[in-house]
């Protein structure tokens, strides 16, 4: 399958339009056609709702960052969560309640971080994990994309979810790419997530993107989007 599918093979992101501040920066999820994110309950793994096609491009959306962002919630649903050993991996905590004992951690300490509050309290984890401390009751996003960006390195940064995470970024305006796999399924429910949930925005605020790719694979759509602020 994997040579058949022509789609994300050599991904490039305009990384200078971002500036020095922060890294570009790309959310990639996927939903159903009545936008949700989720086969089962929030909390929950969502491996089925995706084909094998999506997370083969998954994969290699991966590939082409240098480091990948996700919310505790999603790392707490998906225990056997893993990427690419090369692959910086971050997750987000207020409480602290991170995964220790999963694959995240375990097959590259050196590459994982936890970005979480003076007050969080961390389970024991693997030698060598990082941990940054912000103060506040929340990691204050700005400040922590200037640190990913300049202590880390990181140049692209991918944000995997979940919902909640998502939300505070796109309302901070930090993300300049949206990829969006959309799956021949339907869930409904009023309370299931989103791609990104949050407060609302006003009318006035209501962000525009530009389609830059379109892909169909069987069933499945392969959507890239891009802040049209960045073209
Ligand atoms: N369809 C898809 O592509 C996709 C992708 C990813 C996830 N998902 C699904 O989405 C669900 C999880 O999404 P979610 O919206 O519930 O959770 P989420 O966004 O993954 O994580 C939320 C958690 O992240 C931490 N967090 C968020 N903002 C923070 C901040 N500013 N400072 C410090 N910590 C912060 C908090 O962790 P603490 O609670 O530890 O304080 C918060 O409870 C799961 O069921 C997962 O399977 C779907």
């Amino acid at each position: 399958m994997e040579k058949s599918v022509n789609v994300y093979e050599n991904l490039e992101f305009p990384v200078e339009q971002s500036g020095e501040e922060r890294p570009y920066t790309f959310i990639n999820m996927v939903s159903t056609i009545d936008g949700k994110i989720l086969t089962g309950e929030r909390g929950e793994p969502v491996q089925d709702l995706g084909s094998e096609v999506d997370h083969l491009l998954m994969r290699r959306i991966e590939e082409a960052a240098d480091a990948v962002l996700i919310g505790s919630g999603s790392q707490r649903s998906s225990g056997g969560l893993w990427y690419p050993r090369n692959l910086v991996r971050i997750v987000a905590t207020r409480s602290g309640n991170v995964l220790a004992e999963s694959r995240f951690f375990k097959d590259a300490p050196e590459k994982a971080i936890v970005l979480c509050t003076k007050q969080s309290t961390l389970p024991a984890r693997p030698d060598g994990v990082r941990v940054k401390r912000f103060e506040g009751d929340s990691v204050p996003w700005r400040d922590a994309m200037a640190w990913i960006r300049k202590e880390l390195g990181v140049r692209k940064l991918l944000v995997e979810g979940g919902s909640d995470l998502n939300a505070q970024l796109l309302a901070l305006d930090l993300i300049d790419e949206l990829f969006l796999t959309l799956a021949p399924k339907v869930k409904l429910g009023a309370n299931v997530p989103t791609y990104a949930d949050g407060e609302p925005l006003p009318r006035e605020k209501v962000q525009k993107y530009r389609l830059i790719e379109l892909n169909r694979v069987g069933d499945e759509v392969f959507l890239r989007y891009r802040r049209e602020w960045l073209d």
